[in-house]
């Protein structure tokens, strides 16, 4: 909605859209700086956090960091899960690599004895995304081998060309890259042993892994040695300054209709939970709604009750439907606890179960059913064998659904 006065609704929910102010995150900028300066890369980046808490935008907002200090950037958005095989992430790889490289040339080799026909790294064509896949398809070797031949040939180039300081590999939605044990692809391990190793080597490249909080876990799994070679920097809710940032900053210009009392500012943060995504979707809403309110002269308030119910609608309903009804019999024990939205272990589950169902589960159901829903990203496990829910006040959600 556009005002009388021209100043559109600037908030923005949805997922990766660019916030109209992105409040806090400094911390988090501040540790890539860091890593940035490393001399020879050893510390790569985690970014994890529930659905809608910001990893995307603050993903995006760390490539001009990086450029400015003289990094390129290689950004992979994996969210379609069937494009995390290796040979997907291979043909991404220089895709990517190919935007960087692709009006670079290698400097012609020296001569060869007659007979041997020169290699694909060994022409002074232009690193173009056709280049790097061949040098990928010949190079000799397992699957770790060619992904670092790939990047070490265009590195070279870019080293050589235009002075760079390294190469910020930036991946979101990486839990999709998880290995499956049954499959002999393994795109994660792939990734964490080519990149370790170029690293050894002295290639600076550096790995961020944006994802759900699933994420790190598996790559320990995978690799070992992942618990060394990265940071995590769990992205949490907003405080309470950094959540009034979010909800003023965006509406302080002097041509924005739009005032906010102290009052309708905390409670929009108290509903929001200081959730980023719900920042801007209750804003938005309220933006819309306060103009209505003024242009019929009447007071504006906050219609919390309508928001909830749309919020309810927009966001959970649809992840609620898909389930099956002992699934939602399950995640209703879990908030009815006293605090629907902490997290839960088996044990505890089983127990309250037999308390509030006629029809308990036993704690073996219980570990196999939230296996399935983790690996629909509705829940998580963490290192100690505990379970949150995965989307942000999925808890309180709940509650508010009758027993139907
Ligand atoms: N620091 C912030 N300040 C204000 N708004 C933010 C902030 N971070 C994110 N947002 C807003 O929250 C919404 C969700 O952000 P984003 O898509 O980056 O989350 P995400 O963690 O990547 O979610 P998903 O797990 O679904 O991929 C967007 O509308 C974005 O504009
Ligand atoms: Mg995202």
């Amino acid at each position: 909605m556009t005002t009388a006065t021209g100043f559109p609704n600037p908030f923005r929910p949805g997922a990766g859209h660019p916030p109209p102010y992105l409040a806090g995150r400094a911390a988090e900028r501040d540790e890539f700086q860091r890593l940035l300066e490393q001399t020879d890369v050893f510390e790569n980046l985690v970014l994890t956090g529930l659905r809608g808490v910001g990893k995307t935008v603050l993903l995006d907002s760390l490539r001009p960091i990086a450029r400015e200090r003289g990094w390129r950037w290689a950004g992979v958005d994996l969210s379609e899960a069937a494009s995390a095989s290796e040979s997907n992430l291979a043909v991404r790889l220089c895709a990517d690599l190919a935007l960087l490289t692709g009006g670079l040339r290698r400097p012609r080799p020296a001569p060869r004895a007659v007979g041997f026909a020169p290699g694909p790294h060994e022409t002074d064509e232009p690193l173009s995304f056709d280049r790097l896949l061949a040098i990928f398809r010949e190079t000799p070797g397992l699957a770790v081998d060619k992904f670092k031949s790939v990047i070490r040939t265009a590195w070279d180039v870019i080293e050589a060309s235009d002075a760079a300081r390294g190469i910020v590999f930036a991946y979101d939605e990486a839990q999709n890259l998880t290995d499956h044990p049954d499959r002999r692809d393994l795109p994660l391990s792939l990734l964490l042993d080519a990149s370790q190793s170029l690293q050894r080597q002295g290639v600076p490249i550096l790995l961020i892994l944006s994802g759900l909080p699933t994420l790190f876990p598996q790559m320990v799994e995978a690799r070992t040695f992942a618990e060394r070679m990265f940071r995590v920097c769990f992205l949490d809710r907003l405080s309470d300054g950094e959540c009034e940032d979010a909800i003023r900053k965006p509406i302080e210009d002097s041509s924005c209709p739009l005032r906010l009392n102290r009052e309708s500012v905390a409670q929009i943060a108290r509903m929001s939970g200081g959730y980023p995504y719900f920042i801007q979707f209750i804003c938005r809403e309220v933006f819309d709604a306060f103009l209505l309110r003024l242009e019929e002269g009447q007071t504006p308030a906050v219609p919390a009750r309508e928001i909830e119910a749309k919020l309810d609608t927009d966001f959970f309903a649809g992840r609620w439907a898909r389930l099956t009804d002992r699934q939602r019999d399950l995640l209703r024990v879990a908030a009815s606890r006293e605090e629907p939205d902490s997290e839960f272990a088996v044990r505890e589950l089983a127990e309250r179960s037999r308390e509030v169902l006629d029809k308990p589960f036993s704690p073996s159901h219980i570990h196999q059913m939230l296996g399935a829903l983790a690996s629909r990203g509705l829940v998580f496990r963490n290192r100690y064998g505990r379970y949150s829910f995965a989307v942000p006040l999925f808890g309180r959600f709940i509650r508010r659904q009758g027993a139907t």
